[in-house]
């Protein structure tokens, strides 16, 4: 049995795709999201969806990272998915669950990663270029932002029609389609 423990700082569209897919999973249990944000709309999603939410501040993030630890293993998660979770993750964490943490980018890494690539950013970044296509990356997290060992990528075209707005569109749905399936290759 894999336990997920999401961890999301925004909307949680994705979390709430992930609870919907794996709601009769024998396998496969979303157990509980942490968010660093008691108002963001992924709290709303996964009390709705009878999930257990616990808020980390980014200061707790850092100063408690040894009690995270100890509440994930209590817990039993050994996967870890960041779903739009925008807190840096500290080094103690990731050498605690090596291979264990999976992060979801909203573009073709290497390509518009870093620090202040995320949401609409991005796909503004993608359009002010001219790419020609896009997509997104799902990867295994490190210590540096966007920088861990790809598990898949999957692609969209970009026309000269596409605004910010038609292109999240179009990646949202990339990552409805591939979030689960990259979290099923643990099996
Ligand atoms: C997604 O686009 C994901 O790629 C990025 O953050 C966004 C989260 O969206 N890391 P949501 O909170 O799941 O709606």
């Amino acid at each position: 049995m894999i336990n997920v423990a999401i961890f999301a700082s925004g909307e949680g569209t994705n979390a709430e795709n992930l609870f919907t897919y794996f709601a009769n999973d024998t396998r496969i249990k979303i157990k509980l999201v942490i968010t660093n944000k008691e108002d963001a709309g992924i709290v709303a999603r996964a009390k709705q969806h009878k999930k257990t939410v616990q808020i980390v501040s980014k200061q707790a993030l850092q100063n408690y990272t040894h009690q995270l630890i100890e509440f994930l293993n209590v817990e039993n998660i050994n996967l870890i998915v960041l779903a739009g979770f925008l807190l840096k993750i500290p080094h103690e964490f990731v050498s605690a669950f090596p291979n264990k943490i999976i992060n979801i980018h909203p573009s073709l890494l290497p390509k518009y990663g870093g620090k202040g690539m995320y949401g609409n950013n991005v796909h503004q970044a993608v359009l002010t270029n001219n790419e020609s296509e896009s997509g997104i990356t799902i990867h295994f997290v490190n210590e540096e932002y966007d920088k861990g060992e790809i598990i898949l990528q999957a692609k969209c075209d970009v026309t000269l029609h596409d605004t910010v707005k038609t292109l999240a569109t179009k990646i949202k749905k990339l990552e409805f389609d591939n979030l689960p399936k990259a979290i099923e290759q643990f099996l």
